[in-house]
């Protein structure tokens, strides 16, 4: 019998027990409970412009192809053959209309239709029979861009479930040119930490003084040498006086809003990002060809300092996509994408390339600089939760001190960006979706 938990026990208004971060058979239950029982993000319709576009994906632990099939429609194939269960495509992405197993050579379509297997006369079964079809998820959706898929038939439609979320990921798409971006190659980096680690610290404005110091000093040397300029804000008196803030909007969403505490520098590039090697050979391009100008191009290639983050497994963070890949209850993919701009009529070639050069120097920095220091953080707490069986994890910085906070009409809740509210409240979503009946959630894996 698997074991038993008892959830109010473990998840607490102002804590939660370390099992949540180190138990296996917790994290076995989150791949149906939580992957399995809400959206997950699974690709971005960028990756598969074309018909016949694929590119591989997970829904939690589950392997999937992301297909744009032959007539456009958008898919997510499961990535096991039906035969004997073997991976059918080895390949990150790219074009095809079907998929050949490697061991014996099943085929099939990008529907996930079986069009035909060798030596068909060895088989008495019917091997036109749907069950030797790829199973695949029967609800993906859509929001501007953004693929999401969900094994819960009881799932509201995508963009009931996203809500408020939809205001912070409008505004950071709509000042890209046509309000599109276009996903760039993964960098995929690994930590030996749960998945949720990376989570709890999407919105945490709390932690980035002290674990990113070096490189915010880093940055502040490079751009200031008389130490006069502001820079970055972070330093200046106490972290509660921060106009930065983070909300809460819901079904474990949240985004954290640094732009009242980043001083925007002439042309449109924001302070962090100035931190990078090649950038002004490209700002000084745009300048002497644009002229004035050349503030708005910049202003492209500078990145949000916003994170907007949505539960499970995504963050836009700056101008990069960033997932989250559970791999086992100790290991987890952070996955880094870029994004460029394409030319709307706005821009000529030239300059967008120019733009998309620069948004590259600014997105290099923080995957290779900032996350050494998050994910130093997330493997020496998941070393940390091994040491004492009774250990928790708080998250009660504000608790208890509703003059903190403010609540919107639409049941947004805002507060002070390195208060833990986020956390607390997206953990009652996660611990509501492990208290769920699991028939109830997934009706059919297939
Ligand atoms: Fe795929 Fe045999 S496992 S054809």
């Amino acid at each position: 019998m698997p074991p038993t938990y008892d959830w109010d026990d473990l998840v607490q208004a102002d804590r939660v027990h370390r099992t949540l971060y180190t138990d296996p058979n917790i994290f076995a239950l989150e791949m149906t409970h939580i992957f399995g029982g809400t959206w997950v993000y699974l690709a971005h319709e960028s990756q598969i412009p074309n018909n016949n576009d694929f590119v591989t994906a997970k829904l939690g632990l589950r392997p999937l192809i992301v297909t744009r099939d032959a007539n456009g429609k958008i898919r997510a194939l499961y990535n096991r053959c039906t035969h004997r269960g073997t991976t059918l495509c080895r390949w990150d992405k790219g074009n095809t209309k079907s998929f050949q197993c490697p061991y014996h050579g099943w085929n099939f379509l990008n529907t996930g239709q079986l069009r035909g297997v060798p030596w068909p006369d060895g088989y008495t079964a019917d091997i036109r029979d749907p069950k030797f079809n790829l199973a695949q998820l029967e609800r993906v959706e859509s929001y501007r861009g953004f693929i999401f898929g969900t094994l819960n038939p009881d799932m509201p439609p995508l963009i009931e479930w996203l809500g408020p979320i939809t205001k912070p990921i409008d505004d950071w798409l709509d000042r890209n040119p046509g309000g599109k971006v276009v996903v760039c190659e993964a960098n995929r980096l690994k930590y030996k930490g749960n998945w949720k680690l990376a989570y709890d610290n999407s919105s945490d404005g709390y932690h980035v003084i002290y674990s990113h110091r070096s490189l915010i000093e880093t940055e502040n040397r490079f751009n200031d040498p008389t130490g006069k300029e502001k820079g970055m804000a972070f330093y200046k008196g106490s972290p509660d006086k921060l106009e930065m803030y983070v909300a809460y909007t819901g079904n474990g969403h949240h985004f954290k809003d640094k732009r009242p505490n980043i001083e925007k520098r002439a042309g449109g590039l924001w302070a962090i990002e100035s931190l990078h090697p090649g950038m002004e050979y490209y700002a000084e391009k745009l300048r002497k060809r644009l002229g004035p100008r050349a503030d708005a191009a910049l202003d492209l290639a500078g990145s949000e300092p916003v994170n907007i983050n949505v539960f499970p497994n995504l963050s836009l963070l700056g101008n990069h996509i960033q997932v989250f890949e559970p791999v086992s209850v100790n290991e987890t993919n952070a996955v880094w994408y870029g994004t460029r701009v394409e030319d709307d009529g706005t821009w000529d070639q030239e300059t967008i390339d120019d733009i998309n050069a620069l948004r590259m120097r600014t997105q290099e920095g923080f995957p290779n600089l900032g996350e050494v220091d998050d994910i130093t953080n997330f493997e020496q707490i998941q070393v940390g939760l091994g040491c004492l069986e009774d250990e928790w994890v708080y998250m009660n910085r504000g608790f208890g001190m509703p003059e903190r906070f403010r609540t919107d009409e639409q049941g947004v809740i805002y507060g002070p960006a390195t208060d833990e509210v986020f956390m607390r409240e997206y953990i009652k979503e996660w611990k509501r979706l492990m208290q769920a009946d699991p028939n109830l959630i997934v009706r059919r894996d297939p």
